[in-house]
């Protein structure tokens, strides 16, 4: 287990490194992010670069057994890049353009940027490959953190090269997109802009493809990056720091090109939910690489600096936090950053070492951490049972404009990832592509865009005798957000065994309910009705107008549950039920308290009480402490 945080020695005066570095030895510090910002230090004027000080922070790391994750610097470039290539900088959808004076300020698609950054990386990659330090190598930071989108002259010229391949003639665009709609029909890929604002609704066809393009524009430069340090004879893993579930990237495609999936977590400490936000995004990168484990790259010590209302961690809520993603199976726990900065943006936020030194609390019980940590081996849980579907191109299909109603699709999984996470049951995080022969149990809520090999998959895994549990919404459209012939649900009617007509929006001023054929108190329906022909399926609950709300099917060996709405938790959780049941899932916990949570691991089960109150945790005879972890024994 590596313990430590980002390192910015640039940041002060040289005499303060050895201070710096009996603290990391005195917390338990053994690796640490350097380089992150530092393009401006390392090279202040085209063709002219400054190791030295790199250098000396290296060998004095080195001296000191601490590892490095050497950073390419390449998430801010310096002023004067942009001063001579203004080219270089983004514009937003309405042409506004990015300017220098915070980070980010790059269009991943821009010449300059992209020739400036390789010259860049190839210097620290040649330089450092052999560095006994380096122990990873951590490719830009956040890749579109601030700039989701680019819409810049670079961009269309990258985007329309990027259709070219995709399509390759252009009538085969204009079919994909259905240009004819609002007289759209292009005659050649040059017509082709970005979805620069406009009057109204963009063709939704082209707004996904631009997402897709936009994602794979940021992957093209993590992956030239990756493809130096390789060939500067550099033998570490290298990686990039994820944001969780991060819409603007496809992290499926992204996790093929990182050798170690890292991710950056910022749960708000005030929130008594956000230790389930958490856990869910920990799954989400245990799941981009199964079977292995994933770092933690970034969290806070105590408050961060950019919410309205930055709340500090409560006493033993960074132990808490940090076990948990030990618990679901990180190599290293990391912060941003160590010592606290003293000037710019970010000098409120807190850091390992805050400004009020090693008398803090937050200094005591990172050492504490880092001692608790120290000699860990990683756990890395086997694939689960159950399975959630995720999938990016569905979740920016369904963000579009125009639907019959708007939905926040990660609230949707994770209505249902609560549910099962309420049991302390592991569930995987799957993209829609993915054949789950191997699971139990696969929940697909609202998989709106179903391509045919996808439906193909879900299909025989019901046959084989799996259990699928979808919702509204679900096999809509195809790959280019089209309806096919028959309208929806086609991929997905044997499965469910029944046709969908049509569907309605619902709202909670609609007072409406759901009602179970079994005795029960039944749940309240969101968002969706759909209009279903009942073929070969048992209804298991009506709406109150008397329409099918839930259908059970058997095709094959398997069995369909399909919810034709949405569901608040307590649906949820009794249509969970119905599904473990059917998949032979026992959860280890009747629903835990809240604040609590079980993390099913290799060795048995971790507990954390997330809350600062003493819970009754039902089997055990102690109540758990606040913020305590009960390792398995
Ligand atoms: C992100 C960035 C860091 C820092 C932190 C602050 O994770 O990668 O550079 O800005 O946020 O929380």
């Amino acid at each position: 287990m590596h313990f430590g945080g980002d390192y910015y020695p640039e940041q002060w005066p040289e005499e303060v490194w050895p201070q710096d570095v009996s603290l990391m030895r005195e917390a338990g510090v053994d690796l640490v992010r350097v380089g992150v910002f530092a393009w401006s230090r390392i090279q202040p004027q085209e063709g002219e670069f400054d190791f030295g000080w790199l250098d000396r922070v290296l060998d004095l790391l080195h001296e000191a057994g601490i590892g490095v994750v050497l950073a390419t610097a390449t998430a801010s470039p310096p002023q004067w890049l942009t001063h001579r290539y203004p080219d270089v900088l983004p514009r937003t959808a309405d042409g506004t353009i990015l300017y220098p004076g915070s980070r980010q300020h790059y269009a991943t698609t821009a010449p300059d940027y992209r020739r400036l950054a390789a010259a860049l990386v190839t210097q620290i990659a040649q330089r450092n490959a052999q560095h006994p330090a380096v122990q990873l190598w951590n490719v830009n930071n956040e890749y579109a953190c601030h700039v989701h989108y680019d819409y810049s002259d670079n961009a269309a010229a990258a985007f329309r090269v990027w259709l070219q391949k995709r399509y390759a003639d252009v009538a085969a665009l204009n079919e994909a997109w259905g240009t004819t709609f609002w007289s759209q029909i292009y005659s050649s890929f040059e017509e082709v802009l970005p979805p620069r604002t406009a009057p109204y609704s963009h063709n939704p066809s082209a707004l996904l493809d631009f997402r897709r393009f936009s994602s794979d524009a940021a992957l093209e430069l993590f992956t030239a990056e990756r493809d130096i340090i390789r060939a500067a004879g550099a033998r570490h893993r290298v990686t990039t720091n994820f944001m969780g579930a991060f819409k603007p990237l496809d992290y499926w495609r992204w996790a093929a090109e990182v050798d170690v999936v890292s991710d950056d977590s910022y749960p708000d400490p005030r929130d008594p939910e956000s230790f389930r936000a958490s856990a869910f995004t920990q799954d989400l990168m245990r799941s981009l690489k199964p079977g292995q484990p994933w770092i933690l790259m970034e969290q806070a010590s105590d408050a961060v600096n950019w919410r309205a209302n930055n709340a500090a961690k409560a006493p033993g809520q960074l132990a808490a936090l940090s076990w948990q993603a030990v618990a679901r199976g990180a190599e290293a726990v990391m912060f941003f950053q160590w010592r606290q900065s003293r000037a710019g943006s970010e000098k409120f936020h807190s850091a390992m070492l805050p400004h009020g030194g090693t008398g803090t609390r937050t200094w005591r019980e990172v050492v504490a951490l880092g001692r608790s940590l120290a000699g860990q081996p990683p756990r890395t849980p086997a694939p689960g049972r159950v399975a959630i579907v995720l999938d990016w191109e569905n979740w920016w299909a369904l963000d579009q404009p125009d639907h019959p109603v708007t939905f926040d699709y990660l609230q949707q999984i994770r209505t249902w990832y609560d549910a099962l996470h309420r049991l302390g049951i592991r569930v995987d995080l799957i993209p829609a592509a993915a054949d789950p022969q191997a699971y139990a149990l696969v929940l697909a809520p609202a998989l709106y865009l179903l391509d045919a090999p996808s439906a193909a998959n879900l299909n025989a895994f019901v046959a084989g005798g799996g259990i699928l549990v979808t919702t509204a919404f679900t096999d809509v459209v195809d790959e280019h957000d089209r309806f096919r012939d028959g309208g929806f649900g086609t991929q997905l009617r044997a499965v469910l065994g029944a046709r969908v007509l049509g569907f309605t929006g619902i709202d909670p001023v609609d007072g409406r309910h759901v009602q179970t054929e079994a005795a029960g108190a039944g749940f309240t329906p969101q968002t969706f009705q759909e209009e279903l022909e009942v073929e070969t399926a048992t209804v298991l609950a009506r709406f109150d107008d008397g329409t099918p709300a839930l259908l059970e099917n058997r095709l094959g060996q398997g069995v369909s549950l399909h919810l034709a709405t949405f569901t608040d938790a307590a649906g949820a959780s009794s249509i969970v039920a119905t599904a473990l049941d059917l998949a032979g899932v026992v959860p280890a916990f009747a629903d835990l308290p809240d604040g609590v949570e079980a993390i099913d691991g290799p060795d048995g089960t971790t507990l954390i009480n997330h809350s600062g109150t003493a819970v009754v945790v039902p089997g055990r005879s102690h109540p758990l402490p606040p913020f305590a972890v009960v390792e398995p024994t």
